[in-house]
């Protein structure tokens, strides 16, 4: 049977899966999802397994992740398509209409925590596997699938698994679908991503909460210092004020600048999903710049004092703010983290510091005019035919760590093909995927598995 007629046929099933698939709350950050971790491994590898294909689950010191392989095929190149099982917290549940673990469609949108980021993106590849096979014929290449668990979490055991199967992961490319499109409907290739830095400062300026009637006014408040250090790391500019903190950053050329017109920018529909009355941003860059191609700060929470219902009428000792930068080319995670340590921890004047970092990971960039682009257009090709439109070609602002290390400990490069919608509002109350990026995300799979099928086998793999 032709492909499209059996997709036609069996696309209602293949989102009775995805369905199943977001059902289960495999939660990475909260240790209480430890067994929905192992169930979500296992639905993958039952399906693998009807499918008689080959299946393995690596156990890590944390979630595990699961390697599925399909027999090789000679002469062509080998596919490894990255993806990760694992989904945000969504314990803001009187925000959410529908409820993050009872997946339900409506208005040909599948909601539910991880529809788009990532199992409907990682399950689209399946179901084009599936899809392939079921043609009777041979696969064009071999597909390898690695899908981790801890991706939300900064992939913490992937890169030990990286080297311990390099050989069991060779390929010639790696294709995640992690990713959103530029802009709504519109096909998109990605050929940068943003690193990160995550930190934490701890704030302790007196040895005691005390009495706001008694010492209030007299007394060090950690939550207002906080919040002063907090409104000093930008300037009037919005540059972040921090020594060193641009070291690094690539300068946007003139290519660059050329694929960036390209892209259609509508601040109406921007704001109108975030629900602000302006937007703000570095000076002299433009909104798509700014996310795309400058490495930014932001305080992703602040807290200290009393936090109960009710009052309590004290001057806080303590106060503490999480942090995450963003990186670009070619910025290093070490030297980020460290102006940042060194800033902070000048600032004696707000009391004693403790500087904790987290995890981070670093910028990808792959040259969109190198060697890799015969990769790029035959992905694009796919995407063409299979949205009739011309996708178009951009940096990408979030952090998929692993994909620099794909680069650095297998020597493999990355084609970032997001299926995601950019008001999916992944990692935020009703999270959706756009069944018809689902259906049209299968078709391009397919495609591009046979587009690679169809050439010649040429190595491009670098490192
Ligand atoms: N799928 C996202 C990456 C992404 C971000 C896609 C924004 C589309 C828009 C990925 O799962 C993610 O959220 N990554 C984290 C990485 C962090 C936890 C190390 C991120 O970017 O915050
Ligand atoms: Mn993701």
């Amino acid at each position: 049977m032709n492909w499209e007629t059996y997709l036609d046929q069996h696309e209602g099933r293949f989102l009775s899966r995805l369905i199943e698939l977001v059902s289960i709350p495999s939660v990475s950050t909260d240790p209480g999802h430890k067994a929905d971790m192992q169930r979500a491994c296992e639905w993958f590898t039952r399906w693998a397994d009807g499918l008689g294909l080959h299946s393995e689950i690596w156990p890590t010191e944390g979630h595990p992740s699961l390697f599925i392989e399909t027999p090789p095929v000679a002469d062509k190149p080998v596919l490894l398509i990255y993806g990760h099982y694992d989904v945000q917290p969504a314990e803001d549940r009187e925000l959410w209409t529908h409820q993050p673990f009872e997946p339900q469609v409506s208005d040909d949108k599948l909601y539910g925590r991880g529809a788009s980021d990532n199992k409907g993106q990682i399950w689209l590849h399946c179901a084009a596997l599936e899809t392939l096979l079921a043609s009777g014929k041979p696969l064009p290449i071999q597909v390898k699938l690695l899908i981790e668990g801890e991706e939300e979490v900064g992939s913490p055991n992937l890169p030990k698994l990286l080297t311990q199967h390099k050989e069991q992961l060779g390929a010639d490319l790696v294709l995640v679908s992690d990713t959103s499109t530029a802009v709504k409907g519109v096909p998109t290739l990605h050929y940068s991503l943003r690193g990160i830095v995550i930190f934490e400062v701890h704030l302790q300026v007196a040895g005691r909460d005390v009495h706001s009637g008694v010492f209030g006014g007299t007394s060090p408040n950690a939550i207002h210092r906080m919040a002063q250090l907090v409104s000093r790391l930008h300037d009037e500019n919005q540059r972040v004020v921090i020594d060193g903190f641009y070291d690094g950053v690539l300068p946007i050329d003139d290519r660059e600048k050329e694929l960036l017109a390209r892209v259609p920018f509508d601040p109406e529909f921007y704001q109108g999903f975030i629900g602000c009355s302006e937007l703000v941003g570095e000076v002299g860059f433009t909104t798509n710049e700014r996310r795309w191609f400058r490495p930014t700060l932001d305080c992703n929470g602040i807290g200290g004092g009393f936090q109960g219902d009710g009052s309590k009428t004290i001057v806080p000792a303590r106060a503490w703010a999480k942090f995450s930068a963003r990186l670009v080319p070619d910025q290093t995670v070490e030297h980020v983290e460290d102006c940042c340590r060194r800033w902070f921890e000048a600032q004696t004047w707000a009391g004693k510091i403790d500087f904790r970092s987290d995890h981070g990971g670093p910028p990808y960039l792959l040259d969109p005019y190198g060697p890799l682009a015969t990769y790029l257009e035959k992905a694009g090709q796919a995407l063409r035919e299979s949205f009739g439109q011309t996708p178009l070609l951009v940096r990408h602002g979030g952090a998929i760590p692993i994909v620099s290390q794909f680069q650095t400990l297998l020597g493999l490069s990355t084609v970032l093909m997001g299926f995601g919608s950019p008001d999916d509002a992944i990692h935020s109350p009703n999270e959706k995927f756009e069944l018809a990026n689902f259906r049209r995300g299968i078709r391009t799979s397919v495609r591009f598995l046979n587009a690679l099928g169809s050439a010649a086998h040429q190595h491009f793999s670098i490192g």
